[in-house]
């Protein structure tokens, strides 16, 4: 089958093209044969091996110590499952499936155990938006609903609102009763907006700390905050909470489970099947839509991960594996959240 393939850390440029063998079916696995997958913030720092200094070490035990341990990137996938082992129960060949595997999803096909994170995909999306839920959906919804408990009436701040994960948070906040004020570019406004924020701040020309507005949780995706900076702009008892962590907010976490202080909670969501059910729920629902900002063919997963890795993204950025799909990119300022994009044989065709 033809798959992205990485045998060494580094640039984009260690991506390529390639043939792998076609993965096999286990007992108690799928085999999914993958319309699109996509590239995530996890994806290029773990191609690049870019963790932060205190946790390079568990970063690269994590991700293989010397090389990348997985040769195929691409952790979200959607797709149709092709073939179930013996042992399967919950799927069978012909369902519609999406996930998050961490990795092997920027491939053709894609082997995952039934009980990993797999679940019917959205039946009123196309492969392409079910790609785009998972990575930012689950982050968002775990560190809102689980670590924050986000309630109806509470003010919520989401720094970096437009962003892979930032894109879903304010939507789930919203739905979780919040208020949201996101922090984005003047320029992404609209869609922080569209998405469900009451207010917006433009991180060009102001900051938070300028605004008379206390917060019950400030939500931060991209690493701009810092916890005296929280601390400004929190309610009393309000949490801080940091999707970037490094030794500070480790520090404060500590200190303040300890002693008392500032309340920062640092964590890693787990990823989880009844989570994307929830997230499912939530689109048929109406809560939540995927956010798609540009779609790759999949031969061009090297130039997706340099547009990934400039942090400028508004929500996914998805990659399909339909034969003969277009090397089209939809235009930076044209973010389509809930169009559906197929690809066609000269460019992208957008349908409502
Ligand atoms: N702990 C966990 O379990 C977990 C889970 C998922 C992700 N993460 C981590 O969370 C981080 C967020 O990932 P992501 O994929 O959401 O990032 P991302 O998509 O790269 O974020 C890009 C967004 O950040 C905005 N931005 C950049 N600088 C900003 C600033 N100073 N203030 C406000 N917004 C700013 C950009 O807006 P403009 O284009 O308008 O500038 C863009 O919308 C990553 O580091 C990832 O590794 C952690």
């Amino acid at each position: 089958m033809k798959a992205i393939v990485h045998t060494r850390y580094g640039g984009p440029e260690v991506l390529s093209l390639g043939e792998a063998p076609l993965p096999k079916t286990g007992e108690d696995e799928i085999l999914v044969k993958v319309h699109a997958s996509s590239v995530t913030t996890a994806d290029w720092r773990m191609r690049a091996a870019a963790f932060p200094p205190a946790l390079w070490l568990p970063g690269r035990l994590m991700t293989g110590l010397f090389r990348p341990r997985h040769a195929i990137p691409g952790g979200e996938f959607a797709g149709r499952v092709v073939e179930t082992g013996r042992a399967v129960r919950r799927f069978k060949p012909g369902d519609s499936v999406f996930g998050f595997s961490g990795h092997g999803a920027n491939a053709e096909f894609l082997a995952i155990r039934e009980d990993a994170c797999v679940a019917p995909s959205p039946a009123s999306l196309s492969f392409a938006e079910a790609a785009a839920l998972p990575f930012g959906g689950l982050a968002a919804l775990v560190f809102l609903r689980d670590f924050a408990r986000v309630s109806p009436g509470q003010d919520v701040l989401v720094v970096g609102a437009t962003g892979g994960v930032g894109s879903y948070a304010v939507q789930i906040a919203r739905a979780l009763g919040a208020r949201v004020t996101a922090v984005c570019s003047a320029a992404n406004g609209w869609l922080a907006r569209d998405l469900g924020a009451e207010d917006v701040i433009d991180y060009h020309t102001e900051s938070p700390l300028d605004r008379p507005r206390r917060y019950d949780v400030v939500f931060d995706t991209v690493g701009a905050m810092n916890v005296p900076a929280s601390r400004a702009i929190l309610k009393p008892g309000g949490l801080f909470l940091p999707l970037n962590f490094s030794l500070p907010e480790i520090y404060h976490a500590l200190r303040g489970r300890m002693f008392g202080g500032p309340r920062v909670h640092i964590g890693v969501n787990a990823d989880r099947a009844e989570d994307l059910e929830t997230l499912a729920e939530m689109v048929w629902n109406g809560q939540l839509r995927p956010v798609i900002d540009r779609i790759y063919p999949l031969q061009d997963v090297p130039d997706a991960h340099a547009y990934v890795q400039r942090r400028h993204r508004k929500g996914a950025v998805v990659i399909t594996t339909a034969t003969g799909a277009a090397p089209a990119a939809l235009p930076s300022e044209g973010v389509m959240p809930g169009l559906v994009a197929e690809p066609v044989p000269h460019g992208i065709c957008l349908q409502v």
